[in-house]
């Protein structure tokens, strides 16, 4: 049966760790897996990290690492030593970069899943350009998830359009976690392209990472139930 609290991911975008454990507290069990990323990090630590995981809590560590092959390999190690979940490094850090980081993650806890970051969302065809990246965003994204799985990444971040392509062109045996994710008919903050809890997992989508609709909620339970159910609806459909 599926259960989408093992599919949702709450970003904990907030300064201190006081605020993220209000966060967490508040969302109970409808979520078992919380991002934090360099925001939270910067202001608290590792810290944090631990204690998210001595509650029995899952963690998303989202630093994006992107350095050379040593040094990557060296963070890769620190965070498995944490206990996270999840971590991100960035595809276009190379081949050498991402093998460096799956065999750190993998001697330390091989049940970790490292995510390849692609392509930005804030980063459109003209802005490739300017850092002298010829051709579409979509080929780009394409080109590095495929960098990102060949080198033993788990998975990758992309947003639910993109999801929908990598499917299609590399198949269901990887992980795909998704941002910019709304309930239907809320505000949608400055996220620009947003797809709905539902959208997301029909896309293609394994996990969907939602921030602020939850974290700014006057209940985040409540708003952690209603997306668990619309997330419900992509499978029920
Ligand atoms: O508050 P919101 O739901 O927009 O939070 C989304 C989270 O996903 C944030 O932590 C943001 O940094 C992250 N993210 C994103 N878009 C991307 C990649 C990551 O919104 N393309």
């Amino acid at each position: 049966m599926y259960d989408p609290r093992q599919n949702l991911i709450v970003a904990l975008d907030v300064s201190s760790a006081a605020a993220a454990q209000k966060i967490v507290a508040a969302v109970g069990d409808s979520a078992l897996t919380y991002k934090v990323g360099m925001r939270l990090y910067t202001a608290e630590g590792p810290r944090v990290v631990r204690d998210l995981v001595v509650s029995g809590r899952r963690v998303f560590l989202d630093l994006k690492y992107h350095d050379i092959p040593s040094t990557v390999a060296a963070a890769v190690r620190e965070a498995a030593e944490l206990g996270v979940s999840m971590l991100t490094i960035h595809a276009a850090g190379g081949g050498k970069m991402i093998l460096a980081a799956v065999e750190a993650a993998r001697d330390v806890n091989p049940a970790l899943k490292l995510l390849g970051v692609t392509v930005l969302t804030s980063l459109d065809d003209q802005d490739l350009d300017k850092i002298g990246i010829r051709g579409h965003v979509a080929d780009q994204v394409l080109r590095l998830a495929g960098l990102a799985l060949t080198s033993g990444c788990q998975g990758v971040v992309a947003s639910a359009r993109e999801a929908a392509e990598l499917r299609s062109e590399l198949g269901h045996r990887f992980l795909i976690v998704t941002p910019g994710v709304r309930p239907a008919g809320r505000d949608h903050g400055d996220q620009s392209r947003v797809v709905t809890p539902t959208e997301a997992i029909a896309a293609g989508a394994t996990y969907i990472v939602v921030g602020r609709p939850i974290t700014s909620a006057a209940d985040p339970g409540v708003e952690a139930r209603s997306i668990l159910e619309q997330m419900n609806l992509a499978v029920s459909a």
